[in-house]
């Protein structure tokens, strides 16, 4: 008797636990399970589909001509982000975006989504709204 209602303890344990999202809530987005996201970091992620930096760093960020930017969110810094996606670094074959107003207008959200895909909190490229 002791032992099926710890049983039962157990299993309703996991299920409970299984039925809950997991949620990561930062000063820059909350992510539910690895791929539902705040209103902001929705439009990050629309951004990068508009402009089209997967062409060179790749749909998941993983980088093909660009690096990726999975490794370089790790090291680069918020400002440095800022600059490098608003002037380019026209030499070494990064556009700039200063002309691009989505971009322009975006830039933070954008930097929220990416962040989160460097910090391994967005487990899929793809992601969706919370509700
Ligand atoms: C035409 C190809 C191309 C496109 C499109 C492009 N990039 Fe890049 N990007 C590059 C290359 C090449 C580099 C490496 C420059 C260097 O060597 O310093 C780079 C560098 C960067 C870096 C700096 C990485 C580091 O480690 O220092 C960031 C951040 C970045 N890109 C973000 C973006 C974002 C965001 C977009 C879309 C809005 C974008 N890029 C679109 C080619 C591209």
């Amino acid at each position: 008797m002791k032992f099926q209602s710890l049983m039962l303890t157990l299993l309703l344990h996991s299920l409970f636990s299984f039925a809950q999202a997991e949620e990561v809530r930062n000063e820059l987005y909350t992510v539910m399970d690895g791929t539902r996201v705040d209103k902001n970091t929705l439009t990050g992620f629309r951004t990068w589909r508009a402009a089209a930096c997967d062409r060179c760093h790749g749909a998941n960020q993983e980088g093909m001509v660009g690096p990726s930017l999975n490794e370089s969110l790790k090291k680069l810094s918020r400002e440095e982000f800022l600059l490098t996606v608003t002037e380019g670094r026209l030499s070494k074959g990064m556009p700039s975006f200063k002309e691009n107003k989505a971009v322009i207008d975006n830039i933070e959200h954008l930097y929220r989504y990416l962040k989160g895909r460097s910090n391994g909190d967005i487990t899929r490229a793809k992601v969706e709204g919370i509700d």
